[in-house]
């Protein structure tokens, strides 16, 4: 492979045409069915010429449209001179190659166009890893239609379909293999040495942002660090984790870290290569789950969120869930569904900043409850404990005292019941800050959620 097979299917400033299936029984009004491909191929670079939606009960097995829809698809193509096609819907190999040798044109499915995307958004050299890994996962099963298509450019015309040689393509895939190997290595040691950053911010107040792609949280980590942060109106613009000092008054510093946006059927490949990035959602003490309220898809936004969160086992950590975006809400009723619907809601603005105090507050509450100044005694025989408090508490101050030791720590609350089970005598359990009271507007909190 002289050059990567993804490097040439950049579908960047390529005429598109996009493409949904959607069930019989879809309730969506016909303009919102496109509405995220449109996004996410606009993100990509895309020229969108021309659009397609067919209602079927199940996808075809062959071609995923129907027959007479293909045709329509070819003549579509045909008028608008498209370079390629985009599917809303995720094709199995067989269905992307079918559709590639009937239209002539390059087939790309949602995850593909996600792939892309984040191919051209990796910054660090972790995101670039992941992605790679993750494209070449992706490629595998479709490698021999990929070198299809190509030679098919290559060659000048469009419809030879010799694609490449058996042994071409036993080449290809054995370096790809080796290549995959390579990259989860590394991929591994990137892994460790984050463990090992998370691990040294035990102890401290670390907050998460996580939330659907554009809802909000790098502008809202600027609100509330005052950090300059990018903001791009894209999808996906930050992909590597960000993690910045959030000095609150009458609480102290706390880490806020800005993740990867999620999306509705996040190529498999991907959710899995970018759980290293969300270790820091996963050790986090509180995550602000944000919502871009004002998006009619709100609820299924959410959804989905939740979804990933259980994939990558990060569902436990206590959450808040931010409506963002009020400012541009018109349809206040989805905004009081959402919040008889879920516990712990706070209403923002991360542009105008209404609602940003409340929700400072909220956070200090729950942070309060979360985090235990703790003197524990046990026997010095006990390796048990020292090494359980290595790895959840941070030990202030060790007291000697044969045959006992004291250790004042600070804990999270999750990690008091496993620590009492180790047989230690916890004493004197304080709050560290006096949080200031809440006011009136905000919500209340039920702190015992919050052992978990
Ligand atoms: P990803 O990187 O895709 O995960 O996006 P994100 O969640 O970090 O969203 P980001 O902060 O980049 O904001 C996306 C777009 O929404 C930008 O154009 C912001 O200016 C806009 N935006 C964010 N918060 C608000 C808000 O409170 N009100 C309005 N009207 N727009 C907002």
């Amino acid at each position: 492979m002289s050059e990567p097979v993804s490097d040439k299917r950049r579908i960047s400033k390529q005429r598109g045409i996009l493409v949904a299936v959607v069930p019989q029984n879809h309730l969506l009004p016909r303009d919102r069915v496109l509405a995220e491909i449109k996004g996410l191929a606009d993100t990509a670079g895309v020229e969108i010429v021309g659009e397609m939606i067919q209602q079927r009960a199940a996808p075809d097995v062959a071609t995923y449209l129907g027959k007479g829809k293909v045709e329509e698809l070819k003549q579509l193509i045909e008028e608008t001179d498209a370079q390629i096609v985009i599917f809303d819907n995720n094709l199995s190999p067989s269905q992307g190659k079918n559709l590639e040798n009937e239209t002539k044109r390059i087939v790309v499915d949602r995850s593909e166009v996600i792939l892309d995307i984040f191919a051209s958004h990796a910054q660090t050299q972790e995101a670039k890893l992941q992605v790679e890994l993750a494209q070449l996962l992706y490629m595998r099963p479709r490698l021999k239609r990929m070198w299809t298509h190509l030679e098919r450019i290559v060659a000048g015309g469009l419809g030879s379909a010799r694609g490449p040689g058996e042994k071409q393509l036993e080449l290809d895939k054995r370096l790809m293999d080796h290549r995959i190997t390579e990259l989860r290595e590394k991929l591994k040691e990137v892994e460790k040495r984050r463990e090992r950053l998370v691990h040294s911010r035990k102890g401290q107040a670390t907050v998460s942002l996580v939330g659907y792609t554009n809802a909000g949280k790098s502008t809202l980590m600027a609100a509330l660090t005052g950090a300059d942060v990018y903001i791009a109106d894209q999808l996906f613009a930050t992909l590597d984790t960000r993690t910045k000092v959030w000095p609150i008054s009458h609480f102290g510093d706390v880490l806020l870290s800005d993740t990867v946006g999620f999306v509705r059927d996040l190529p498999h490949h991907l959710v899995a290569s970018f759980k290293t990035t969300l270790e820091e959602a996963r050790h986090a003490s509180l995550l602000l789950h944000v919502v871009d309220a004002s998006d009619p898809e709100a609820l299924m936004q959410i959804q989905t969120v939740h979804k990933v969160l259980k994939e990558i086992d990060v569902q436990n950590v206590p959450s808040l869930l931010v409506l963002n975006k009020v400012d541009k809400v018109t349809d206040h009723s989805i905004i009081s569904a959402l919040r008889a619907q879920h516990d712990n809601t706070v209403t923002v603005s991360a542009r105008t900043r209404e609602g940003v105090d409340q929700l400072r507050q909220l956070v200090i509450e729950k942070l309060s409850g979360g985090l235990l100044h703790v003197v524990v005694k046990t026997e010095i025989s006990n390796g048990k404990v020292y090494s359980f408090l290595q790895d959840h508490a941070t030990i202030e101050e060790t007291v000697y005292s044969e045959p006992a030791v004291t250790y004042k720590i600070s804990i999270s609350r999750r990690y008091l019941g496993p620590l009492m089970k180790l047989g230690v005598e916890i004493n004197e359990p304080h709050l560290p800050i006096e949080a200031p009271p809440i006011d009136s507007m905000a919500e209340p909190i039920i702190l015992d959620q919050l052992a978990g």
